[in-house]
């Protein structure tokens, strides 16, 4: 018998046809078991293979590699209720074993497989990992040619750390089709995710159907965009009823989220009786938090949701009920007669208590239906109802606090388990809310504080990726963020601290891009950092690339795609003329990454313009109207001149989009010395030197994603800035306090334009 080390490399990945010894026994489990041992040899899978199983209630375990096989190869293997003598997968329920719920144990011999647990769950993870085992071409949904299906011989003890393994995903802000979400659930499943936090309603969206309130889905579930566009969906309750069950199979938990009482809008807009106002509110179209929520002073409110829980908490078997809870505004509770009165007959203190009160009113409902609340760690405030549970999403203190009182916690603080955040360069990546989290910023993630006393760690139920969808305008863009980082939060729940190893866990990732390929998962793969997509020179320019994963990269200088053939990027390039350079990342499977396109172009230094102001500022140019691209201002003739020495100065804002404008602001600008600038801008668009040098038209103007360069003299440019006040993709421009930065090429900060940089 011969002892690995159970990081072994893998040989021969991508390669789809190579049928070495060493791909067959190439191992690369994720998550990172918890004991490994491998031996010489391997098991084949073929049509001849039986499928035991000791008791027929595991049939649907079973049937899950029957289909999968069948898909690949073309035969059926059959399922059978007593052992063979040699060439079986068996699967074994087994109470006597006492492992705990989800473990299992899996030895692959020569002529025998056998997986043994003493839960179903448990012989559904043993086959997970034996699908790992497998050539990962497993997973194709066709037939697969000339591929043998080889099992290394190992025996495997496993069992997870955390019981909640969770990924949580916003159907609000953008709709997620039923079909999607099947393969999210498969990815889940494939790597031992036990948890489907599914955020059903928001201030943008109401995405459930309850018969009992149909203007829920009728009115709640769609809005009107800021760009005049009709933007919605929602899941029947069939539908619910199919994930719920598609989720069951793969021994996922669906755990629904109902936010109240704030996060309400698109509910209240279609019953605006549960308000503290009355209304009459539309959906809201702007992503950030609502003022508007529901009313907790009248007693329709706690009746209406009543009714709302009667209805989910059938569809949902979950022991867990999510009441949302976070970011609810006190504004409207302040104002409100019925919510003062409710303060006052209650002894409460204020409306934060009004929230606690508003909160354990909800948790009693969920109680008669013997469900667990659970909410985010906002409902800590003004005091915790008995029985919650809690997610921490502000950092971690809300989670230990809670668990401190005894409460159980999930911890999804932001800056590791936030899955909506960059992780690349914010100035290349499609446009997100901000952050920065790398996967292996995700991967270092421990769910038990150390501030947690160690008797009140067993409080800690796990983590879960957080997936906020206002920048995923489309199902794949939420792929993009989702993979492969929450496989990086899997691990963390599944496996034992002391197995986390990052660099090792990288090289297993490798097998597990070739599966979601099999599932066309649109996982993210770093782009070539560095230069901005317009690269000017004077005389030569040196370019470096870096991207965050140090993936290899090929690149082009001469205008066509990378390809794998492409000449390698080593080291800094130098240039002496112009180029397109056309560069893209390379997973180790041989799959690249989007490419990105810098044109480098010779440019003499501009002069400055020796003209004489009397004006500190820009002139403005201002008119209203709803104008969501530059081409829509062209013809426009009704301008009103003025001075503006404020608006295009970091952190003024203007009006709100509900006062839709554009504004042409020109002048010049005092540049300090000679050299080659980056420029980077939130408007629409910047010319500098008669130059359009950014041009943002029609994008969301979240961050400046067009940074540009130019070569400038000391001294005064004529400069020409279009603003156009409008509300694109969720985001207005009037969130924005308008902008102009700059530096020299290489600098490390950039220097914000101020009223003084302009004159005119
Ligand atoms: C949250 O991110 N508002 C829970
Ligand atoms: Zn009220």
């Amino acid at each position: 018998m011969r002892f690995k080390s159970i990081s072994i490399f893998i040989l021969c990945i991508g390669l789809y046809a190579c049928q070495s010894e060493e791909q067959s026994l190439s191992i690369s489990i994720v998550p990172q078991v918890e004991e490994i041992t491998n031996q010489d040899g391997h098991f084949e899978l073929t049509k001849s293979t039986s499928l035991f199983v000791n008791n027929e209630s595991i049939n649907t375990i079973a049937e899950l590699i029957q289909n999968k096989f069948k898909t690949v190869s073309g035969d059926d293997i059959s399922i059978v209720n007593e052992k063979p003598k040699t060439n079986y997968i068996s699967f074994e329920l087994n109470k006597d074993l006492k492992l705990k719920e989800e473990a299992y144990q899996l030895k692959v011999e020569a002529t025998s497989v056998n997986i043994s647990a003493s839960s179903k769950s448990g012989l559904f993870y043993g086959l997970q990992t034996l699908l790992q085992l497998l050539p990962p071409q497993i997973e194709n949904p066709k037939y697969v040619h000339g591929v043998k299906w080889q099992i290394p011989c190992v025996t495997i003890n496993d069992a997870p750390r955390f019981p909640w393994r969770g990924m949580h995903l916003d159907v609000c802000r953008h709709f997620v089709p039923v079909e999607n979400i099947k393969k999210h659930l498969d990815m889940m499943a494939m790597f031992k995710m036990n948890t489907f936090h599914w955020h059903l309603t928001e201030d943008q969206a109401w995405r459930i159907e309850i018969k009992k309130y149909p203007l829920l889905t009728e009115i709640g579930s769609k809005r009107i965009e800021g760009d005049g566009s009709e933007y919605g969906g929602f899941y029947t309750q069939q539908e619910v009823k199919e994930i719920v069950a598609y989720a069951a199979e793969r021994f996922i938990t669906v755990v629904p989220e109902i936010e109240l009482p704030g996060h309400a809008l698109a509910a209240l807009t279609a019953y605006p009786e549960y308000s503290c106002t009355g209304g009459p509110f539309i959906v809201r179209n702007t992503w950030g938090v609502e003022p508007d929520v529901y009313c907790a002073g009248r007693e329709e409110t706690f009746a209406f949701l009543a009714d709302i829980i009667d209805e989910v908490v059938e569809l949902f078997p979950s022991p867990y009920f999510h009441i949302g809870g976070d970011e609810c505004p006190k504004e409207r509770w302040e104002e409100c007669k019925h919510c003062q009165a409710r303060i006052k007959n209650e002894g409460l203190k204020d409306t934060h208590e009004l929230q606690s009160y508003f909160i354990k009113r909800i948790e009693k409902v969920l109680l008669a239906h013997d469900k667990k609340m659970i909410g985010w760690d906002e409902i800590l405030e003004g005091g915790l109802a008995k029985s919650a549970a809690v997610m921490s999403w502000r950092g971690e203190k809300g989670g230990i606090d809670a668990a401190a009182q005894g409460h159980d916690i999930v911890m999804t603080p932001g800056n590791w388990c936030y899955l909506d955040h960059y992780q690349g360069d914010s100035r290349v990546e499609p446009v997100a809310i901000g952050g920065y989290t790398t996967l292996e910023e995700t991967y270092s993630y421990e769910p038990v504080p150390e501030q947690l006393q160690a008797d009140m760690a067993h409080h800690v139920l796990g983590t879960q990726g957080n997936v906020w969808s206002e920048y995923m305008y489309t199902p794949e863009l939420v792929e993009y963020r989702v993979y492969p980082r929450i496989i990086a939060l899997a691990e963390v729940n599944w496996s034992q601290k002391s197995k986390k190893d990052y660099a090792d866990f990288v090289q297993r990732l490798n097998a597990q891009f070739i599966r979601m390929d099999a599932h066309n998962i649109n996982y993210h793969i770093p782009l070539a950092e560095g230069p901005v997509n317009k690269m000017v020179y004077e005389n030569n320019i040196k370019v470096n690339f870096s991207n965050t994963r140090d993936l290899k990269m090929v690149y082009t200088t001469d205008g066509t795609k990378p390809s794998l053939e492409s000449s390698e990027y080593k080291n800094t390039l130098l240039f002496a003329e112009d180029k397109t350079i056309k560069i893209a990342c390379v997973l180790p499977t041989g799959k690249m990454g989007p490419y990105r396109t810098i044109e480098l172009v010779q440019q003499d230094k501009i002069n400055a313009l020796d003209v004489t102001t009397t004006q500190i500022g820009l002139q403005e140019q201002f008119t209203k109207g709803r104008f969501i691209g530059v081409e829509e201002i062209v013809g426009i003739k009704d301008w009103e001149t003025r001075h503006d020495s404020m608006s295009v100065v970091k952190g003024k804002k203007r009006d709100g989009h509900e006062n839709p404008s554009a504004s042409i602001y020109t002048g010049y600008i005092e540049i300090p010395e000679d050299g080659i600038y980056e420029f980077e801008t939130n408007l629409d668009q910047f010319f500098i030197a008669e130059q359009l040098l950014i041009d943002n038209d029609k994008e969301v103007k979240r961050f400046s994603r067009n940074n540009s360069t130019i070569n400038l003299s000391k001294g005064k440019h004529p400069v020409k800035l279009i603003y156009l006040n409008n509300n694109i993709g969720g985001f207005p421009q009037a969130w924005n306090g308008p902008k102009v930065s700059f530096r020299l090429w290489g600098a490390e900060k950039f220097t914000t334009a101020t009223p003084q940089s302009y004159s005119y």
